[in-house]
């Protein structure tokens, strides 16, 4: 196995897990808001979350390789306990939490996508970029949430991430800068 194709099975491992967490800190945070509108947004976008974990299963799988025994443990329990917060945790916290997790997968898919690149595997790039995205929008739906709240103007809200568009661009001046290297 190549360096690439290593790291890409890690960090697959590490998103299908971190899915399976998202989707259900997502059930928790759907119950504990009161607004059905954000309440069915929510579910929506945690059922894009179990969309991304089966994608994730079949990349792992097209590369002969299994998710994680332990990270499937882990971020079960993570995923549960921020579920059970939720309850607890009022309504601006599951929501900064939200969008900054939402934050790194962007990344996440990106740099996954690089490595799929890297590793020879062309044919998965489209789809993790197109996770990549869905991240970018799940980002944008917290923020946008985040930043109409009073406590959204006094705490500093994470990094922005680069424009949509720019996903795609990035990986495409890669692959040039990459092609005129060989
Ligand atoms: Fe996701
Ligand atoms: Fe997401």
């Amino acid at each position: 196995m190549t360096k690439a194709q290593d790291a890409l099975v890690r960090l697959l491992r590490q998103a299908y897990s971190g899915e399976r967490a998202a989707a259900y800190a997502y059930q928790g945070h759907a119950r504990s808001v009161r607004d059905p509108r954000v309440k069915a947004e929510i579910r929506k976008i945690e059922r894009e979350e179990w969309e991304h974990r089966a994608n994730n299963l079949a990349l792992l799988q097209a590369l002969g390789a299994t998710p994680s025994r332990w990270l499937e443990f882990k971020m079960s329990v993570i995923g549960r306990s921020i579920s059970a917060f939720c309850r607890v945790g009022g309504w601006f916290i599951p929501m900064y939490g939200a969008g900054k997790l939402e934050r790194s997968n962007i990344g996440e898919y990106t740099v996954a996508a690089g490595l799929a690149q890297a590793a020879g595997h062309a044919d998965m790039v489209p789809i993790l970029l197109t996770m990549a995205e869905v991240e970018w929008d799940h980002e944008q739906y917290f923020r946008r949430h985040v930043k109409a709240h009073w406590l959204g103007r006094l705490v500093p809200i994470w990094p922005e991430p680069p424009p949509r568009n720019s996903i795609r661009e990035g990986l495409k001046t890669e692959a040039l800068t990459a092609g005129s290297r060989t």
